[in-house]
């Protein structure tokens, strides 16, 4: 997408590769809305820190990045031994997908990567495709985002208001975004509509990543507090719900995300408002039964107890204005938190995932899996 900086317009995507120096290169999503910086992982743990510090999130870009990252890995062998790159590459794979747990497509894309890497015979042939994997795989991510927003740009209406939690936004894809794809479509066809961006709580990906997109883009929203939603949907005054997934599972179409979706999902069923879910391919886990086994991130409490932003530092004119990061303690100093990053949705109280494929009911998925790419 483009971003305006310093006046000029200019493309980006959220993750790169910098063949040159084996490098993965990430937009820095911890200091934006305020700063807007490239910063390059060097090797693969370099990496593996970047997805778990959460520099990058949001899955289908982890699932670039890790793709990536064990390209980048691969790499960094030395020797011809067929059998100890083997062991080093499983090593490289595991500490990237150890990394962050909830969301699926990191390990569907490094398995698509592996995948096409054992169709080379030498160390370096197998080097080589992996890098060619890996960028085959960040580009049809994208490609899957377009499709998603044609697909789903049909939901928004003239004047519709739409609500979207956390970031599902280009930030946290290849390009495009998942949730976002639609209403950039919508908006490319000269439609007009309004958006909220839940907060988010606790790390505020809504106020500060979706709110910057969309501000980017030239979409009207308002931000507003998580607990905000009920009250909004009870006044009629929110349309349609679009979020992400971390995981959808393509058995029963339960549907794991960031935490406070589920909520968010309940009370769109009590209000009758429609509850999509934006999802590419690689988001669907076929072999979870049930959703009770998605793995659940649990996060520092930190996030919990506290919040952090930028102060900004007094400066003699406007240009010169500089921001400093500072975390403030909110809660009670003496209790302690849960922090669950993710909760999971059940199928029932999902109007429609929209693939790139096109929309389809939840239960569909599993109808349709050889469409959707499922091993046979
Ligand atoms: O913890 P995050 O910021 O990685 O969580 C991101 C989300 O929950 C997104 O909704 C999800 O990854 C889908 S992104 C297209």
């Amino acid at each position: 997408m483009n971003v305006l900086l310093n006046g000029r317009s200019r493309h980006f995507r959220t993750v790169e590769f910098d063949g040159r120096r084996n490098a993965v290169r990430l937009i820095e999503q911890r200091l934006l809305p305020h700063c807007f910086k490239i910063v390059a992982a060097r090797d693969h743990q370099a990496t593996a820190a970047a997805i778990r510090d959460m520099v990058v999130r949001g899955a289908p870009a982890i699932a670039a990045t890790a793709a990536y990252g064990l390209a980048q890995g691969a790499n960094e062998f030395r020797g011809r031994d067929r059998a100890r790159f083997e062991r080093h590459v499983s090593a490289v794979f595991a500490t990237l997908q150890q990394a962050r747990p909830t969301a699926v497509d990191p390990v569907n894309a490094m398995r698509e990567v592996l995948g096409q890497m054992r169709t080379g015979g030498t160390v370096r042939e197998q080097q080589d495709i992996a890098m060619r994997a890996a960028q085959a795989f960040a580009d049809r991510s994208v490609a899957e985002c377009e499709a998603i927003g044609r697909h789903g740009a049909v939901l928004i209406r003239e004047g519709m208001r739409v609500l979207t939690h956390c970031n599902a936004g280009w930030l946290a894809c290849v390009d495009i975004g998942t949730a976002t794809a639609p209403l950039y479509a919508a908006q490319a066809a000269g439609r007009q509509f309004h958006v909220f961006c839940d907060e988010t709580r606790p790390r505020c990906q809504g106020a500060s990543l979706t709110a910057w997109e969309l501000a980017q883009q030239g979409i009207p929203h308002d931000i507003i507090a998580d607990n905000a939603a009920g009250h909004l949907m009870q006044r009629g005054e929110i349309d349609l719900v679009i979020t992400g997934s971390d995981r959808v599972l393509g058995r029963t179409g339960e549907v794991a995300n960031k935490i406070g979706t589920y909520t968010k999902a309940v009370l769109a069923h009590r209000h009758g408002i429609p509850f999509y879910v934006a999802i590419p391919l690689s988001t669907i886990d076929w072999e979870l039964v049930r959703g009770f086994d998605i793995p659940i991130e649990e996060r520092d409490e930190a996030e919990v107890l506290g919040a952090w932003g930028v102060a900004w530092a007094p400066a003699r004119s406007r240009r010169q204005r500089i921001t400093r990061p500072v975390r403030v303690r909110i809660a009670n100093p003496t209790s302690r938190a849960r922090n669950p990053g993710f909760d999971v949705t059940p199928a029932d109280l999902v109007t429609g995932i929209i693939t790139p494929l096109g929309i389809l009911k939840p239960g569909e998925l599993w109808t349709h899996r050889q469409r959707l790419g499922a091993p046979a």
